[in-house]
């Protein structure tokens, strides 16, 4: 993965993501627990990063504020599926939220790969690698953790 590249770290995290939500289908319920909290934790952090560090300089794009938006109500979405997700203990409705999720979440990564990433490409280039070190940054620090805490305090866990 390049480190200058806000794209290629994007993509490198829907790739991970992937690769966890098929290894949850081959797993035993307990392992299943883990794995979607797993998820759920890369998720977070992921939706933090784009939330707090990309989408502020995509938004300022004059074509980039609809994608925005979507991309927000998108999130929002998961995110509350994810909240389903985090507190359950019932495999059924554990795999029927996992399937919710990673739907609107495929739909979302073909979105954003397709259209925000183009038009970053094209549009913010010269701040790829400033961008790049934000966003890695964020990944390191604490901060995604925090988000991640604040998504599980809605549910009191
Ligand atoms: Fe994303």
């Amino acid at each position: 993965m390049n480190p200058t590249d806000p794209n290629a770290i994007i993509k490198n995290d829907h790739e991970n993501v992937k690769i966890m939500l098929d290894a949850y289908l081959d797993m035993e319920f307990d392992q299943k627990l883990d794995q979607a909290e797993k998820i759920s934790e890369t998720l977070a952090v992921h939706m933090g990063m784009e939330e707090e560090i990309f989408y502020p300089e995509v938004e300022k794009l004059s074509a980039g504020e609809e994608l925005i938006s979507d991309a927000i109500e998108e999130h929002k979405e998961i995110k509350d599926h994810l909240l389903t997700i985090l507190k359950t203990d019932d495999e059924d409705e554990l795999d029927k939220h996992m399937k919710m999720m990673e739907k609107v979440l495929l739909h979302h990564i073909k979105e954003e790969e397709s259209k925000m990433l183009t038009l970053s490409e094209e549009k913010l280039k010269n701040e790829h690698a400033v961008l790049a070190g934000r966003m890695l940054a964020y990944k390191a620090s604490n901060k995604g953790k925090i988000f991640f805490d604040k998504l599980k305090d809605k549910i009191g866990i």
